[in-house]
């Protein structure tokens, strides 16, 4: 049988996000995008109807049925998932939300003074844990995670915290993964099975998740 999401709504997160300090500057991360760009080329190759929320990066999607709505922060990125999310069969967070925001944005540039300076930072929202509350039977739900040890207790209480189906476990300790390689090895998690893959070119590794997904999505 073909593999395909024809008929289907996939929702994916991708990229960093930046978490304003003053008008110049801001938290964020190396996450160059990559891994959800090529998921997103990924179904839409198969039939999917991709829409794709994505942090700053320098990407473009290739395929006409992803529609990308561009943000800046996790506050922006949760409240375009929000809109989404309901119509969607299917949601992939693979974006490196920061954990953390400045608890006030400075409206001026702050210039330099003392020798230190503190700034107080709070929690993000958790996307994927906030969206894990409104999730329906019918929806399948697919997050990802970067550990450096304890990485299949910490995977599975993430599928837990955030009621997730599968997670895409990258780990630190391989080289050529994670951030700014072309290549990633990843372990799928989910709650009865754990699926081991070598190391690939990230745009293979995107057709492993997604067949995967197919397999539990169709099969
Ligand atoms: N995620 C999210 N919103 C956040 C933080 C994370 O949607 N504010 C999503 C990521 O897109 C990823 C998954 O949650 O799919 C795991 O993120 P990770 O940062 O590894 O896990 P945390 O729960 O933040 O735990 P920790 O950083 O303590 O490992």
């Amino acid at each position: 049988m073909e593999k395909t999401f024809s008929g289907k709504t996939v929702l994916l997160t991708a990229g960093p996000t930046y978490e304003a300090i003053d008008p110049v500057r801001f938290i964020g991360n190396h996450s160059t995008g990559k891994m959800g760009f090529a998921l997103a080329e990924c179904f839409a190759a198969r039939g999917a109807n991709v829409k794709l929320v994505a942090g700053p990066t320098n990407l473009k999607p290739t395929h006409t049925s992803i529609a990308v709505t561009p943000v800046t922060s996790a506050d922006e990125m949760y409240a375009a998932v929000q809109k989404l999310a309901s119509d969607a069969d299917i949601w992939v967070f693979a974006a490196a939300v920061a954990d953390y925001k400045p608890k006030a944005a400075s409206l001026k540039k702050i210039k330099k003074s003392g020798d230190e300076l503190t700034i107080e930072l709070v929690k993000n929202v958790d996307i994927a844990a906030a969206l894990g509350k409104l999730k329906k039977e019918h929806q399948f739900s697919v997050g990802f995670a970067l550990e450096t040890d304890n990485e299949n207790t910490n995977a599975q209480e993430k599928l837990k915290k955030k009621n997730l189906d599968m997670i895409v476990l990258n780990s630190l300790n391989d080289p050529g993964a994670g951030f700014k390689h072309d290549t990633n090895k990843i372990t799928i998690i989910e709650p009865e099975t754990t699926t081991a893959f070598e190391l690939k070119q990230k745009t293979e590794v995107a057709q492993d998740i997604v067949n995967l997904i197919w397999e539990r999505t169709h099969a």
